[in-house]
């Protein structure tokens, strides 16, 4: 195994798109930033420095980060930030693990500039189950707003009122040639005919699950969240923020227009003002004159909920003999949380109300140290751990709009779970205030998705119906809108791991809540010791 080594300066740099150049956060300049490449078994050592104004943190998401909290990177929750004019390094090592995974800031939005790709080559010996691309592309999609992404957290996040959409969506950073002043920030991909591509597609946009298609090509999926799958074609994906997906792409239009947009746009099941702008990429045969005018491709509708659950219903674990899928059965602690936003009273906002997002109607409270330190150190006052196990009051979660149990209370209130023990986990959507799709993201863990249905979870029945053999295994998972999704995980990764909706504004809201994994009796199963340079708050 190597060692990758890799120096990431937080510099501000004066970024133009749509018109108008603003200054924004970047890593060593670079927007979107740059890739980390390793091997499986590799150890990668990033070293941040940080030369910006803003307070800054560096989440490799969906690294499993095995005992090692401390490379984890969400702010307050395994480390303090990294402070103006400070450095900390990243230290830890990728096993059993291989595909696309993501980096991202995790400190208020910062990450809606400074995100980049992880891409995980599998070990010598062990070659992916599927063709070897002539060559592989990534796709980062994301958003860009005009306006500071800082303004717009303390709009959302403090005075809890809606901050405006953004300004454009991107691919690889730029918003393709259907927005203004955007002919040359239009992302080219040059392709040859008959050869085939590897797509590594991430959605990391902050607040929009999103639809992806090319026009005139299918793609076979392939590896979702670093985890193989068996392999299907589809003419469109769906990626919530947070999720990752690679996929082959056969350039087989021969002879073709020899121009094809690739586009995003989000997916919205609910009555609200849905954002429907579409960011385009260009696939480009060679040899085509740049005169060719891009055919756009068929995406489903902003609210097609049923491509939706078709969709998800096709991704499937590999379960090979090679790639085993682990899911436990028997289940030691089962585990049911209900998503609600909500209004909370707040004298100093702006109508007196502020809006709010809770688990088991708990809306979380960021603590002032991390809970890593503060667990590791049995640091007292920091956090509790009497997060409920399920609702104190169960209700129609998903009736009729309900007017009661909108109020939520405040916490920092932590979940214990024994090492090894094997984790259930229900999360129920409901009505409170309005049903919406929740994108889930676990650190630490992957887990298995293994049921998903619309309504009210049926402990009686639903459990039956669970696909317990291949279900997909992955880090983040859509929770549909008005329904429920259970997962499953065996806590074998000691230390305090987030979750949260990986909606920035719905974790702004306190849509979050983190579980404390006891260490193991052997002395391989406990939390490694900090690191020296662990920033300090
Ligand atoms: Cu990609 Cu806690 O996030």
């Amino acid at each position: 195994a190597a060692i990758k080594q890799y120096q990431f300066d937080i510099q501000v740099k004066n970024v133009s798109r749509l018109c108008h150049a603003k200054p924004v956060v970047t890593v060593n300049g670079r927007f979107p930033g740059p890739t980390i490449y390793v091997t499986e078994g590799d150890r990668v050592v990033v070293n941040v420095t940080n030369h910006a104004q803003y307070n800054m943190s560096i989440h490799w998401h969906g690294l499993k980060q095995y005992r090692n909290g401390w490379a984890d990177g969400p702010a307050y929750i395994t480390q303090c930030p990294i402070q103006t004019g400070s450095s900390y390094v990243y230290d830890f090592n990728v096993t059993g693990q291989r595909g696309t995974l993501w980096w991202h800031a995790h400190i208020l939005w910062l990450r809606a500039t400074v995100y980049g790709a992880i891409v995980i080559k599998p070990k010598q010996g062990a070659p992916p189950p599927f063709p070897q691309p002539s060559r592989e592309e990534i796709i980062l999609l994301g958003e860009w707003w005009h306006g500071d992404v800082e303004k717009l957290v303390n709009q959302g996040a403090n005075m809890g009122v809606p901050p405006s959409m953004s300004d454009a969506h991107t691919i690889n950073g730029k918003p393709g040639p259907l927005f203004p002043c955007s002919e040359k920030h239009t992302f080219v991909m040059e392709v040859e005919p008959r050869k085939t591509y590897l797509l590594r597609i991430i959605n990391s946009a902050l607040n929009d699950e999103l639809f992806f298609a090319i026009a005139g090509h299918n793609m076979t999926v392939v590896e979702i969240d670093a985890v193989y799958t068996k392999p299907f074609t589809t003419q469109a994906l769906l990626i919530s923020p947070g999720q990752t997906t690679s996929v082959l792409l056969q350039a087989n239009q021969l002879p073709g227009a020899g121009r094809y947009f690739m586009a995003a746009r989000p997916f919205k099941d609910v009555p609200l003002p849905v954002d429907n702008k579409t960011a385009t990429a260009i696939l480009q045969y060679k040899g085509i004159p740049n005169t060719v005018l891009p055919i756009l491709p068929q995406l489903p509708a902003p609210n097609d909920t049923e491509f939706a659950l078709s969709y998800n219903k096709k991704l499937r674990s590999l379960n090979s003999q090679q790639y085993p899928a682990n899911v436990p059965q028997k289940i030691g602690r089962k585990l049911f949380y209900t998503i609600g936003l909500g209004m909370n009273p707040c004298p100093t906002c702006v109508n007196r109300t502020r809006l709010t997002a809770s688990l088991n109607n708990i809306s979380f409270v960021m603590p002032q140290i991390g809970l890593l330190q503060a667990h590791y150190f049995n640091t007292t006052g920091v956090f509790r751990t009497d997060f409920p196990d399920r609702p104190r009051t169960p209700f129609n979660y998903t009736g009729a709009p309900l007017t009661t149990n909108l109020e939520t209370s405040q916490g920092t209130r932590l979940s214990k779970v024994a090492f090894n023990s094997t984790v259930e986990l229900v999360l129920q959507d409901t009505n409170l205030l309005s049903v919406e799709s929740h994108p889930f993201h676990l650190h630490g863990y992957n887990f298995f998705v293994v049921g998903t249905g619309i309504g009210n979870f049926d402990p009686a029945k639903d459990p039956a119906k669970y696909n317990l053999v291949d279900p997909p295994e992955r880090n983040t998972v859509g929770v549909p809108t008005g329904g429920w999704t259970a997962i499953r995980f065996r806590a074998d990764n000691p230390g305090v791991w987030f979750m949260h909706c990986h909606l920035e504004l719905h974790t702004s809201w306190g849509l979050k809540t983190a579980f404390v994994v006891e260490d193991g009796p052997a002395a391989d199963q406990t939390v490694l010791p900090p690191p020296k340079d662990l920033p300090p708050c």
